[in-house]
């Protein structure tokens, strides 16, 4: 399931060819890949070896030579340190690539004039080409858990643009605390 919110318009979708199609224009590439072949429970091995073939064919695809399996809980140390490094807008010098295996998200993308704010979950498998301006932030169970996809072995670093746009934006997420459609007053174009 994504929420797409792309001024004026806002869209809950749960079509996976729809979240394509809207995508694909923004340029951000995305796929639905199933969850039924670990338990909630796997390793990060674990969880590297039941998507091998998808993971070899993204890398090939890409040209990407790491993978890892990230996974931040509200009890990770440091965690709002981490998070800090990602929530101001920036930019990377190679493509920003996830598959969302738990816990939500919502990557805000700085396409021309607008800002796409979209929130992925669990199956969803979206890939940010680089130098695309962009920002991060998880939803309010603070908790993902993804796979990610590096171009370069020295991991991914984010180049900060310093210009303070993410402050005009809220981080709303779909779940409890989301207040409906409403709520996206808060964000601007
Ligand atoms: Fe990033």
């Amino acid at each position: 399931m994504v929420v797409l919110r792309f001024p004026p318009d806002e869209r809950r979708m749960e079509d996976a060819d729809a979240i394509r199609a809207a995508l694909a224009p923004l340029g951000i590439d995305y796929e639905r890949w199933t969850l039924d072949r670990v338990p909630a429970d796997a390793t990060a091995e674990q969880v590297l070896a039941a998507y091998a073939d998808e993971i070899d064919e993204m890398k090939r695809r890409g040209g990407y030579v790491t993978v890892d399996v990230i996974d931040v809980q509200p009890g990770t140390p440091n965690l709002e340190v981490m998070l800090a490094k990602f929530d101001k807008e920036h930019t990377h010098s190679e493509d920003e690539v996830r598959f969302i295996l738990s816990g939500r998200g919502i990557f805000f993308l700085a396409l021309g004039e607008r800002v796409a704010s979209v929130e992925v979950g669990p199956g969803d498998m979206l890939r940010v080409p680089r130098g695309t301006r962009h920002w991060f932030t998880l939803c309010e169970d603070r908790r993902i858990r993804a796979i990610r996809w590096f171009q370069d072995t020295a991991g991914w670093t984010p180049h900060y643009t310093g210009s303070g746009i993410d402050r005009g934006y809220v981080p709303l997420c779909f779940g409890p605390a989301y207040l409906g459609p409403r709520a996206t007053t808060t964000i601007s174009a």
